[in-house]
Formats: structure tokens, sequence, C-alpha cells
């Protein structure tokens, strides 16, 4: 078969070969990072399909314009200018699931074997978009605040052509990079003006602790050199991933680019998905609905935190993710990672492991465990197990 280059950089991503495993209603699942399906806004969507004029049918059924539709496209822009973002500098493009952005900045920006920066650990799906452009992936170590400031000014001499970064509630860290190192972090890149910065913010709206909201705040909103910025989030964790839209926010002199990249990826983002996302921000019931998540989640978060404090042998460490949905721990350098996968996967219980977040596929001690998708009694007896098949192997 004469497949191309970039097939041998293909890298699988390790949770969606989990996928089967985890559709077994009897596993419990620390796994997919995934929301809750019992909160899904179930009886909002039917409702508002069921109410949906024949016209507005019509076109959500439709090819739609390559940026979102043009009342959606709208009222988002609106929405971001309210946030902070400088909405004359800057354009709107709806995307399929966030995901997409990975891809259109790498198509535009990637020449096979270029470098980019990526913290490290870092989400697998996106690492295997950049690595499907021929990516050569550079990480960037964190501490509790983020990325260590003196690895980013080491790995910038290898001449990057962009960093990607989620500073807030870090999948799979679970950390909120601080203001400060935002700042510092700002103050470096602002010396690499030609390093494009990719800020991804899939989980900015479910924090639990008020008191992180000062941290939070996307930094396009307040750096100097906003236009080095592209700015990207998404609906699937505070609306449905099934209905694939994201949205990025770039730079005027970047648009048009991206918007012919996009193209030649698919014709549009699902219409239907836009409407039903634009009808349930637009009539309030998103931000009820965000606000309801926030305290499920909360109540998810603490349940894990509790139980791993309680049940987890001497030796975890782990800091207290105050959103998002991940808790990233390191456990006892004893602990064969590799066995306790297999002993707890046969004992009906998954996480992923670390191995998978790694930039450069490094072995290490950490485990993602995601607290989104199980109730906190179920939680417990999850990790009751998994606590369980630790203390046999040390
Ligand atoms: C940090 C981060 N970015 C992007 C995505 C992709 O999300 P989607 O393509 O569903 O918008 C995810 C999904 O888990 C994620 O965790």
């Amino acid at each position: 078969m004469k497949f191309s280059k970039n097939v041998s950089c293909f890298r699988p991503s390790p949770i969606r070969a989990m996928m089967k495993a985890v559709a077994n209603p009897n596993v419990i699942s620390f796994a997919g990072g995934m929301p809750g399906e019992e909160l899904f806004p179930v009886q909002d969507l039917k409702e508002m399909i069921a109410e949906m004029p024949r016209k507005e049918m019509d076109t959500a059924l439709q090819y739609g314009a390559t940026d979102g539709l043009p009342v959606f496209n709208k009222f988002l822009t609106e929405k971001m200018q309210e946030r902070g973002f400088d909405m004359t500098k800057n354009r709107i493009i709806v995307t399929t699931g966030s995901t997409q952005v990975m891809n259109i900045v790498s198509k535009l920006f990637l020449d096979n074997g270029d470098t980019m920066l990526t913290e490290d650990p870092v989400f697998c799906g996106s690492a295997g978009a950049f690595c499907s452009y021929g990516a050569n992936i550079v990480g960037v170590k964190l501490d509790e605040e983020g990325i260590i400031i003196s690895e980013l000014e080491k790995a910038l001499e290898k001449n990057p052509k962009f960093i990607y970064t989620t500073p807030t509630f870090h999948n799979p860290a679970g950390l909120a990079m601080s203001r400060k190192r935002r700042e510092q972090f700002l103050e470096v890149m602002a010396k690499h003006p030609d390093v494009i910065i990719l800020e991804d913010d899939a989980y900015g709206q479910l924090y639990y602790d008020e008191s992180v909201k000062n941290d939070i705040v996307p930094m396009k909103t307040y750096a100097k050199n906003e236009q080095q910025i592209i700015y990207c989030s998404s609906f699937s964790k505070i609306f449905s991933p099934g209905m694939r839209i994201g949205w990025m926010i770039i730079p005027n002199e970047m648009y048009e680019y991206a918007e012919i990249a996009k193209q030649s990826m698919d014709a549009c983002t699902p219409c239907l998905s836009q409407m039903l996302a634009y009808e349930f921000w637009k009539t309030g019931r998103m931000d009820r609905y965000i606000a309801s998540l926030r305290a499920e989640y909360k109540r998810r978060r603490d349940a894990m935190v509790e139980c791993i404090n309680k049940y987890f042998p001497a030796g975890t460490s782990f800091v207290t993710p105050q959103g998002g949905f991940f808790l990233w721990a390191k456990l006892p350098d004893a602990i064969d990672i590799d066995k306790l996968f297999e002993n707890c996967s046969e004992r009906g219980v998954v996480f992923v492991k670390g191995i998978a977040f790694s930039a450069t596929y490094e072995n290490n001690q950490h485990v993602r465990m995601s607290f989104s998708n199980t109730n906190p009694e179920t939680i417990e007896r999850g990790i009751k197990m998994m606590a369980e098949e630790m203390k046999k192997l040390m």
C-alpha cells in the first residue's frame, strides 16, 4: 500500500481504544473524559426540536457557511466580546468540535518534521492531531502552577512553530495555571512573537471553587500581544460532545487561511447542532445548565478526592483539581502501572495510564482518573477496588 509519509507519524488514541470496554455497563470507568450522560439536557433538546419553526429547521438541515450559521456566529462574537476578547481584531470560526481547531492550526503552521511545543503531559487527542501533520512534539514540563518557565525558555531555543497550552483545568493534569505564571508565560512568549500560542480552554466554564476565577481568565483577553494567540473552546463538556461543536477565535489576518483549511476538512459544522446550541444559550438555559453541572461535578470531584485520601496507599500524591474532569495521581514507585491496569480491568474498573499523555511516550507513575461520568457511590466502589489491587502489588 502506498500510504503517505504522515501515516507513519500517526499516534492512535489510547482512550478511543478503550471505548469498547467502557461501553460495558458493568465496568466502572474513570477512563474517558466524558460528561455524565444522565446529566444531558435531554428534555430541553426534545422541546427545542419540537418547537423549532419549519424555516429554522430547513436552515438546520441544510449546508451552512464555513465559519458557522450567521446568527450563531454573531451571537458567539457578542458573547466573546463580553468576556473580554477584542472582536474587532479577531474573528470566530465555529468548528466541528475543538479537535478540528488542532487540525486547522496544524494545517496552517506545520510542515512535516516541524517542531512544536506542548505541555508535558499533554491531552493525547490533541497530540494525535499534531502528529498526524508530522509534528515533532517537544514537551514542556509542568509544576503545580503550570508550565515551568525555565523549561519553556529552553524549549523555545528549538525554534518551534507554535505552542499548545491548556492553562485551565488541564487534561490530564487537572491544574489551573496561576495568574502570575500566565503573566510570566506571556512575557517569555512576547520575546518570540512569531511563535503562535494555541490556547485551549475546553474546561474554563467548569470551575468548582470561586477562588480560582481570577486565575482562569483566558490569556488572550489580556495579553499585550493578543494577536499572537489563537483561542479555542468547545461545547462538548458544557452541552454535548455528540453535537460536535467548538469554536476558535483567530486574528483577522489568519482568518482567511483558516477558513480555507476548514473547507477542506468538512463542508460545514453540523447546522442542527449549532441551531440547538444557539437556542439553548439565547434563552438562558445554557447558563442554568452549566451552573447545575458545576454543582454536580464538584460533588463528584469531592467524592473522588475523599476516597483517594481514604483508601489509596501512602505515597500517592495529586493536586486537587479546582475544575474540569480529571484527577492526575502519582502512585507509589513500587506499583507497576501496567500490572495495576491489567488487574483493575479484570476486576471491572478502568483508568488511563500516564504514558498515554506523555509528550514523548515516556513511562511514568501517573494515572488519569476522570470523575465526571461516575456518581459518588460508584466512585467509592471503584476507588476501593483500585486501592485493593494497588496494595497487592506493593
Ligand atoms: C483539553 C481538550 N481539548 C480539546 C478536546 C476536544 O474536544 P472536542 O473536539 O469534543 O471539542 C478535549 C476533549 O476531551 C480536551 O480535553
